[in-house]
């Protein structure tokens, strides 16, 4: 029989049905696997804190398996054994991802940072002791750095290959064989080529002064990458910042030089930062986190204080710092201009107008838009609630403990070594001399560019009793 037209209509039909579906079902397995996204949700909001997609997974976050093997295949870039603890990083018993990182399946699962990472502290009474993680305190020891410096490192390996990659993972995990063959020719090289691109857009950090732990650049990253700016000469290392109790903070401009003077606008900036893209940026989840540092109370010094020595040291602060640094101070929360406070002003330089604006055009159009990002000419006299656990102290943490804050700057500590989270009592900050701090630390020169503990001078001239009571008191805040 001869083909009439209606026939070869029908054919070319069913070919188009049949290639429809295969287009279909192609084009829905490569969603599935690389594009669908599925989020975990933490009951408890400390728990979201910690571990709550931010946002950061989409353009950053390096595929969850691959980046648990790393340090197994890799231990010999790592500066101690240890695998990620060695960077500072700390996992909490019984969970799966260290705190600070979220993980979240865009396709497959990936690893993300959240606020976390750099805004919980540690500490520990004896070296012996596990660290008590405290939420919202300043990370003392998390090297990022360290932790950027070490996946450009593996990628540039020749053992960064599908071969050591999936059998690692294969200790961890079983992958389908479709899985391993998406990793092995598309998840496994493009991960490659964005660590490449990750080193590359952070060399501009080689060229300054070593970061160390517990202090960051923390917006050379966003000028240069996120704002398109020209890479520039400043150093902005600084010190991690507490952000508990944001509530009391109302009306405080915030960050070091207080460039910003919203909350709202710091928590969204704050995840742009970490690696958030204006379509990934996880609005609601951040919003949750705002509640949370709101709230959250700042964690009370856990020895001993002499309530009585205290009580005196409470005059001597009234008298001396309160109207910088008490609640309800007249200039509690606001900037103080360099030429006064006399610290280290590389960290002011860095931020400029040119930047604020970049950063105020950046989100034009979404509802979460930013506009109150500007350049000041000072350091904010900070809220000192739950300064216990904040050392090493002022914005680019160049004085290790409060005892040696109160010494006029040349009798302050010249080297020491940070990073090691063993609490100092006597001296008010963590263990920062001696053989253990110097062999877990990183040596702090003060000497260095943009280390200087100059300045801040106030107090230094009180009398020894008077220090001694001034310090009982600043252990009770
Ligand atoms: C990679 C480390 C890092 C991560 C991750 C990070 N921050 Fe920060 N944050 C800092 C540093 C460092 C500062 C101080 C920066 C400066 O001003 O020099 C800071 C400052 C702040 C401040 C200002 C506090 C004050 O009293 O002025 C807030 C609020 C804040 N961060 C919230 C967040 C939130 C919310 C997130 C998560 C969305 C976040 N940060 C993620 C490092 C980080
Ligand atoms: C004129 C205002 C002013 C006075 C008075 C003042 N401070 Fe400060 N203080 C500041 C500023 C500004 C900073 C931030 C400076 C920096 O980091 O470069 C600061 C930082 C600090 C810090 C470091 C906080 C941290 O998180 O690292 C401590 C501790 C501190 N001051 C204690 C005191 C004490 C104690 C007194 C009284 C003896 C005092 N200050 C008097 C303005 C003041």
């Amino acid at each position: 029989m001869e083909s009439t037209p209606s026939k070869i209509g029908r054919t070319i039909t069913a070919i188009a049905i049949i290639l429809i579906l295969l287009i279909g079902s192609v084009g829905y397995l490569a969603w599935y696997n690389l594009f669908r996204e599925v989020d975990t949700y933490y009951e408890s909001v400390e728990d979201h804190f910690k571990y709550g997609s931010i946002g950061s997974e989409n353009a950053e976050g390096v595929p969850y398996w691959i980046w648990l093997v790393l340090p197994r295949i890799f231990p010999d870039k790592l500066p101690k054994p240890g695998g990620y603890t060695s960077l500072g990083i700390t996992w909490e018993e019984g969970q799966e991802l260290p705190v600070g990182f979220s993980k979240k399946i865009i396709g497959f699962p990936r690893q993300g940072i959240t606020c976390a990472l750099c805004h919980s502290a540690t500490y520990r009474q004896t070296p012996k002791d596990k660290p008590t993680i405290v939420p919202g305190g300043p990370s003392n020891k998390f090297h990022l750095q360290g932790y950027i410096r070490f996946l450009g490192d593996c990628a540039t390996d020749p053992r960064f290959n599908a071969d050591y990659i999936l059998d690692e993972i294969s200790y961890n995990y079983d992958l389908s064989l479709f899985d391993k063959l998406l990793y092995r020719f598309i998840i496994i090289p493009r991960t490659r080529k964005e660590l490449l691109e990750l080193k590359e857009t952070f060399a501009w950090m080689e060229e300054r002064p070593d970061q160390g732990p517990g202090r960051i650049a923390p917006f050379n990253p966003v000028k240069f990458r996120v704002l398109g700016l020209p890479v520039d000469d400043t150093i902005g290392n600084s010190d991690m910042m507490s952000i508990w109790n944001q509530n009391q903070h109302e009306g405080f401009a915030l960050h070091w030089d207080g460039l910003e003077t919203s909350l709202t606008e710091t928590v969204n900036t704050g995840a742009i930062g970490d690696g958030a893209t204006k379509e990934s940026i996880n609005i609601q989840g951040l919003k949750r986190v705002e509640d949370y540092i709101r709230q959250l109370p700042p964690p009370k010094y856990p020895y001993t204080i002499d309530q009585g020595l205290a009580a005196k040291g409470s005059q001597i602060f009234e008298s001396n710092c309160a109207s910088c640094h008490a609640f309800g101070g007249e200039r509690t929360g606001t900037v103080i201009p360099i030429d006064e406070i006399g610290t280290d002003r590389y960290r002011l330089d860095m931020w400029t107008q040119a930047a604020a604006d970049a950063y105020n055009e950046f989100a034009e159009g979404y509802d979460w838009d930013f506009d109150q990002l500007r350049k000041t000419n000072g350091y904010v006299a900070v809220a000192l609630d739950g300064l216990w656990l904040r050392a090493p102290y002022l914005h680019n943490g160049s004085v290790p403990y409060l005892t040696d804050l109160l010494e006029i700057p040349e009798q302050r500590t010249m080297v020491f070594y940070r990073g090691y989270d063993v609490y100092n009592p006597e001296k008010v900050g963590f263990v920062a001399e001696g053989v253990a701090a110097e062999k877990e630390g990183f040596k702090y020169d003060t000497r260095v560019t943009a280390n200087s503990n100059q300045g801040h001078v106030y107090g230094t001239e009180l009398a020894a009793e008077d220090k001694l009571a001034l310090i009982e008191y600043l252990k009770t805040l």
